[in-house]
């Protein structure tokens, strides 16, 4: 690799990380925020100013600029060891693929009209993209987060929205929820969910069971069964869960939230199929890699070791709206024929 070749905001990650400055200042970025370099790589083609804009701010322009700046700076160039450990000829790397033209969400107006949607993990990520756009197509929205803070930011810019911070694994949290919701429950979106920290069964530790499967697959159970009456009454309603890749197989995350996620697929094929005569439809989506909030560690060897290969085939990292997409799609009377569908929402990982 050329040693004065410069990095830009356009250069590709894979090129950062290979590079003699800018790899150490990359990896040092990740360091503080307890990941690894193993965590770019569904993202090593795409450009640094990409995964800047799926960071949700977490990145800023000025964070950028600094990295551009440090990285092509004359002296620190100079005292860098010689680039490339790998062996690699960097000539033959691609460049980072232009951005495609980004996708866009096209709002249905009017689809929620007089329908009243309980999303829960509103206050972030996909559970904030989807009580967006239901928001923005005309619906009631009661927004469920655990952090006040995150759900007071996030139903500021939705029009309508009732806001309850609660936990759902807690039944006073559950009995405001449906309180907040005033008799009359459409749609439930349950997407709060929890990741593990990617352990093996060996190694999993109370805690970290405890509270993935209290969270993903006993919150997820306890508001459904607290909203089912309302449905059954009003003689129908839609129910979607938020599955994952890790819903579908074994190698997508630790032991507990692979449990959690195929917990998850169970509820949602034993409601679906108990409920199909009362006309309430329970289907799931199993998102990809979402760039969101969700935080994963890596607290064993063996675990980075194992998922860590499945992660080299990851298909690109998608919007949280792209996934509001999906799930409000199933939400909505658009999907009037389906039920007890997991439906992959992952740019075709599945089929891998
Ligand atoms: N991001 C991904 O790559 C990805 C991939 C597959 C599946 N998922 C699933 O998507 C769902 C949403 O995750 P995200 O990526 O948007 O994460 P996120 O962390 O950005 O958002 C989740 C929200 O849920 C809230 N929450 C957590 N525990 C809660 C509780 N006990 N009660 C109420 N709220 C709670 C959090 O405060 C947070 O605001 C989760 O079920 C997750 O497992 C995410």
């Amino acid at each position: 690799m050329a040693k004065d070749k410069a990095l830009t905001a356009k250069s590709s990650i894979g090129a950062w990380l290979k590079h003699p400055v800018g790899g150490p200042i990359l990896r040092d970025l990740l360091a503080q925020g307890g990941q690894k370099e193993s965590a770019l790589a569904p993202v090593k083609l795409f450009s640094l100013e990409r995964v800047a804009a799926m960071s949700g701010g977490q990145m800023s322009q000025e964070l950028i600029d600094d990295m551009v700046r440090r990285a092509n700076d004359p002296s620190a160039l100079a005292a860098a060891p010689a680039a490339d450990d790998d062996g690699e000829d960097d000539e033959d790397e691609p460049p980072a693929p232009p951005m495609a033209a980004p996708w866009v969400e096209r709002i249905t107006p009017g689809r929620f009209d007089g329908k009243t949607v309980i999303v829960t993990g509103a206050g972030s990520g996909i559970g904030r993209a989807v009580a967006a756009r239901v928001a923005a197509e005309g619906g009631k929205v009661v927004a469920v987060d655990i952090s006040q803070e995150r759900l007071d930011a996030a139903v500021a810019e939705m029009p309508g929205a009732v806001a309850v911070a609660g936990d759902i694994t807690s039944e006073d949290s559950i009995a405001k929820i449906v309180a907040a919701a005033d008799g009359r429950v459409d749609g439930l979106a349950n997407v709060a969910g929890i990741m593990d920290d990617m352990t093996p069964l060996h190694e999993v530790s109370d805690a970290v069971w405890s509270r993935v499967m209290a969270v993903n697959v006993e919150g997820t159970f306890r508001l459904t069964r607290a909203v089912l009456p309302l449905m059954l009454e009003a003689g129908g309603g839609s129910i979607v869960n938020v599955a994952s890749e890790a819903g579908l197989r074994g190698s997508a995350a630790g032991l507990a939230y692979t449990t959690s996620k195929h917990a998850v697929v169970g509820l949602t094929k034993s409601t679906s199929f108990m409920y199909a005569a009362k006309n309430i439809r329970v289907n799931a989506v199993a998102p990809g890699p979402v760039a969101t909030g969700i935080e994963a560690s890596f607290a064993s060897e063996l675990g980075q070791e194992r998922v860590g290969l499945a992660m080299t085939i990851l298909p690109p990292i998608a919007e949280a709206a792209q996934l509001a997409a999906s799930i409000t799609w199933l939400l909505s009377d658009d999907a009037t024929n389906v039920s007890g569908v997991i439906l992959p929402s992952d740019g075709g990982w599945s089929a891998i």
